[in-house]
């Protein structure tokens, strides 16, 4: 039996239009556009069109957004700079850096830098803290907020199941370990995380009745790691050399989708699976801040 494909372009979407409504009405009832502000520092293309996306998608929903793209010298004062006027510009609720940043640049105190009511990605050190304790209001990180949310909406029940994520970047692999394990609607799992140190990997990641690639390696999950049945969750996106494309190269995950989808019970793709959900959350984000501004 092959795979359930969950469509994480269709979703987000879906979820998309939805926060177009509630744009609407926060702008008729409070005269409030949400705004978002995106900083990119230097020129990788991923993360060119990674910037390209999340602007196009607040320009759908009606959300304002800026867009600084600066160049990779810029020095760290600068950002800094910018970052503080951000912070008192009203018209701005959220504020994104796109990671990864030049090595010259502290990540750290860029992220310390931001409001944290305008920490749309939910990376500042307060909204981690928050989110590890569970009970708290914060911004979840985009990603894995994506992925409890593909799997919610998809029915896909995570309770007393075991996940098994494989990564522990700060951006994906560690928030969602935290996220899956709350006690709370949509987690309450039994998680494990393996890395590039695990011993036995592939024994772990077959007792996942649910499987998170984010090592960022292609094909790294191959179908004899994978329980018959269990559900895969491929957040990687790598660059891959491809002659019979036109660019030469193509987009996989971190999955070997063609021969995992014959194990598992359901699959996400890449492209049009978590990265769509990733920019739907931000969105959702986004409009979470603008509203916190009504309080
Ligand atoms: N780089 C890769 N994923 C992300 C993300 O979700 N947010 C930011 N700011 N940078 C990223």
């Amino acid at each position: 039996m092959t795979a359930r494909i969950l469509d994480g372009k269709v979703l987000s979407l879906t979820i998309q239009s939805e926060i177009a409504t509630a744009a609407e009405q926060l702008k008729r009832e409070h005269n409030i556009v949400p705004g978002l502000a995106v900083i990119l520092v230097g020129d990788d293309p991923a993360s060119q069109v990674y910037v390209r996306n999340k602007a196009k998608a607040c320009e759908r929903v009606g959300f304002h957004s800026k867009t600084f793209a600066l160049p990779s010298e810029t020095a760290q004062k600068y950002i800094m700079d910018l970052i503080k006027e951000l912070n008192k510009d009203n018209a701005i609720h959220g504020i994104l850096v796109q990671l990864p940043l030049p090595h010259h640049i502290d990540e750290n105190a860029i992220i310390n830098a931001i409001n944290t009511d305008k920490d749309v990605d939910g990376f500042h050190p307060i909204n981690v803290g928050r989110m590890v304790i569970g009970k708290e209001d914060c911004f979840l990180p985009c990603t894995p907020f994506g992925i409890q949310t593909l799997m919610m909406r998809n029915g896909i029940e995570t309770g007393g199941r075991h996940v098994v994520i494989v990564g522990r970047s700060n951006i994906v692999g560690k928030p969602t370990a935290i996220i899956l394990m709350q006690k709370a609607v949509g987690a309450d799992a039994t998680v494990t995380v393996c890395h590039s140190r695990t011993k036995n990997l592939p024994e772990i990641v077959r007792q996942g009745d649910i499987v998170i690639a984010a090592i960022g390696r292609a094909n790294f999950v191959t179908a004899d790691m994978v329980s018959p049945g269990a559900v895969v969750i491929d957040v990687g996106i790598n660059r891959v050399k491809d002659f019979s494309t036109k660019t030469g190269y193509a987009l996989v995950g971190d999955v070997d989708f063609e021969n995992v989808k014959e194990v598992a019970s359901a699959i996400t793709p890449v492209p049009g699976g978590i990265g769509p959900m990733t920019i739907a959350m931000l969105l959702f984000n986004t409009l979470k801040a603008a509203r916190k501004t009504l309080k």
